[in-house]
């Protein structure tokens, strides 16, 4: 389809749930590319819709309550949503995978590390035990668990958070898939174990090729890593950049409080830090009508209260959803 550069195309991306106060955009016309090879950050406050957006495209919302549609989600020209769900669970693990926030939900606690580890191995491909074996205890020296041959037999209670999230993370990339999508994998750890698996994503990004989707609310793990960043904001993207023009020009009201609430580096690093936007997330039910940040935007104009903003094109692919930057929105 498009240029051999794009891994992923995610076109128009929308998720709804039916609840008690009526159905609910949780991702509402999301689109957004992937290079081969290439680390792509997705960022936001809690509840912005990052997981929901990487839960839609790899066909893991359940429907009913959820409903999922798109344009399309093409990984190397095939379109995920018209995949029958079995094909779609052959590409998860083997083509796509995914690393989520709290390892212990995601492990099975009476199975060995070695049996779950290995498993998208003992699904996806022929290989008999020993070879799963085999690659298992290579997959954790890649990682960087010490004394591995020791942890393939031990269950998940046995091991630290952090060896339990690089477990993890070889399971994503067992299979080398061309995309993982890690999903705050590492707010769960300390800092320094946070820093050991931020550089060993980026080593194996390297050494394997494989795309990342870095899923966070941290924007310091953004400019660490990311290539290319998309800023979410009540399940819509709000700017996109790269990393360098976002940092540099950040266009959105809602970026720059981000960016203002990063901590300096003499500060206590906090979860509450992105506070500092003064407001709360809007409830999805109940959406301010016009753009959904103006009730907390120090810019906001009186077309900001009226009419949404479309995502504009400021040049060189940095696009931003805001009145600032459309030439008609001044004018009302
Ligand atoms: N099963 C559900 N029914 C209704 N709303 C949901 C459901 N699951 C998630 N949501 C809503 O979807 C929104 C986005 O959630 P999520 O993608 O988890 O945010 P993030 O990962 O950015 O913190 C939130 O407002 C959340 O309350
Ligand atoms: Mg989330």
């Amino acid at each position: 389809m498009k240029d051999q550069s794009t891994l992923l195309s995610v076109r128009n991306l929308r998720t709804e749930f039916q609840t008690q106060n009526g159905p609910v955009k949780v991702v509402d016309g999301v689109s957004f590319d992937v290079g081969r090879g290439k680390i792509v950050g997705l960022v936001g406050e809690s509840g912005s819709g990052k997981s929901m957006t990487a839960l839609s495209l790899m066909g893991l919302v359940s429907s009913p309550p959820g409903k999922v549609s798109a344009d399309g989600v093409f990984l190397d020209g095939t379109n995920l949503t018209q995949l029958h769900p079995d094909e779609m669970r052959r590409k998860r693990g083997r083509e796509v995978s995914m690393v989520f926030q709290e390892p212990m939900t995601s492990l099975n606690p009476v199975k060995t590390m070695v049996q779950q580890v290995g498993e998208p191995l003992a699904i996806h491909t022929d290989m008999g035990r020993r070879a799963i074996r085999e690659n298992v205890l290579r997959m954790f020296e890649t990682v960087g668990i010490p004394e591995p041959a020791a942890r393939l037999d031990v269950y998940p209670h046995q091991l630290s958070g952090g060896l339990r999230q690089r477990a993890m993370i070889a399971m994503g990339l067992i299979c080398e898939p061309k995309l993982l999508i890690a999903d705050e994998p590492t707010t769960a750890l300390d800092v320094t174990t946070q820093a050991q698996i931020l550089r060993l994503m980026m080593a194996l990004r390297d050494r394997v090729g494989t795309a990342i989707i870095m899923i966070t609310h941290d924007l310091g793990i953004i400019a660490e890593m990311c290539d290319e960043v998309n800023v979410m904001y009540a399940g819509q993207i709000v700017e996109q950049a790269s990393v360098f023009d976002l940092f540099d020009r950040p266009s959105h009201p809602y970026t720059r409080g981000l960016l203002a609430s990063i901590p300096k580096a003499t500060e206590k690093r906090t979860t509450e830090r992105l506070n500092s936007i003064p407001g709360v997330v809007p409830n999805l039910a109940k959406l301010p009508q016009g753009c959904r940040f103006h009730p907390r935007c120090g810019d906001a104009m009186p077309v900001c209260q009226v009419q949404q903003p479309e995502l504009t094109d400021l040049g060189n692919g940095h696009k931003a959803r805001c009145w600032l930057h459309n030439k008609q929105g001044g004018k009302l």
